[in-house]
């Protein structure tokens, strides 16, 4: 799917990877409806952005998707590209898992990405064309003591968009899933509870920009599943992801034998 032209749906686009992706969209041409419940930051990005729209929504609440949603139709005729990019991270020990924590970060990283998917399919459909993307994470490809929330959430995320993947494709709509690490983000002062893995605090995060291009290039290519790298790169789950993520964190290292504790504490390059 070419951006350039195309009406794009962010959420999560009020900060970080959601706002960068608004933007590198943007420059390519395309008109995004950016949605996030904090209205006043939607606001002054839409003020910055050609032709945006400024769409206050809390993506847990169904009522407001589908009011987004027909005021992003109501707007500009038609829906092309879903970003679904609001969420939040948990990260504390399965021990610690408060299970309403888990809850509520289950409806934000799982529940309303299908919500949201549910609501833009059927303009997809009738025009049978459109580009899903959902953001997971790459804490999702390998095993880290201390994520087992915010991971759980992310791996539904992942099953339930490969599944949609076959599901959409008669419908002419290709549904992508892209894998950030670490990102120089609010995220993690925005955890529902817990705080950054012991031992990531080495690592150097990417630039949220970096994560807008891997979503850029999954809107573009159609990719199932979208490592965030210089450039992005297509990887296998299950196949050649883990090799792939412990290649970027370790350049050199191409598929080293390694058991999942070896991650221990790192979820996130170490170096470029
Ligand atoms: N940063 C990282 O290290 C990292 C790594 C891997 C994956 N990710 C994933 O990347 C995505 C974006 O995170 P980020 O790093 O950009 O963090 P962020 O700056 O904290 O952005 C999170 C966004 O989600 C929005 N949001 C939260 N709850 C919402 C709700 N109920 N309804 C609508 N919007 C909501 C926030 O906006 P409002 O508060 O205005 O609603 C904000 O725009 C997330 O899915 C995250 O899991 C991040």
């Amino acid at each position: 799917m070419d951006v350039g032209g195309a009406v794009c749906i962010v959420t999560g686009a009020s900060s970080g990877i959601g706002e960068a992706t608004a933007r590198r969209l943007t420059d390519g041409g395309a008109t995004v409806v950016l949605a996030a419940r904090r209205a006043d930051r939607l606001e002054r990005l839409a003020a910055e952005l050609p032709n945006a729209l400024a769409a206050p929504t809390d993506v847990t609440d169904r009522a407001q998707v589908e009011r987004l949603v027909a005021r992003a139709l109501a707007t500009y005729g038609r829906i092309d590209v879903l970003v679904n990019d609001a969420g939040q991270g948990l990260h504390v020990p399965v021990l610690d898992l408060d299970p309403g924590d888990l809850r509520a970060v289950f409806e934000l990283n799982v529940i309303a990405p299908l919500a949201l998917m549910q609501a833009v399919l059927p303009g997809m459909r009738a025009r049978s064309q459109g580009a899903i993307v959902n953001v997971s994470s790459a804490t999702s490809l390998r095993v880290f003591p201390g994520l087992g929330g915010y991971s759980a959430t992310k791996a539904a995320l992942n099953m339930l968009s490969q599944i949609a993947r076959l599901e959409f494709a008669e419908a002419g709509v290709s549904v992508s899933v892209v894998y950030p690490s670490v990102t120089a983000t609010a995220f993690h002062q925005n955890l529902r509870a817990g705080a950054l893995a012991r031992g990531a605090w080495g690592i150097i995060p990417d630039p949220p920009e970096l994560a807008a291009d891997a979503i850029i290039f999954a809107i573009t290519s159609g990719e199932a599943h979208v490592l965030v790298a210089d450039p992005p790169r297509p990887i296998v789950p299950g196949g050649d992801a883990w090799g792939a993520l412990l290649a970027r964190q370790s350049p050199g290292a191409a598929h080293p034998d390694v058991t999942p504790s070896a991650g221990r504490g790192e979820h996130g390059r170490t170096s470029r």
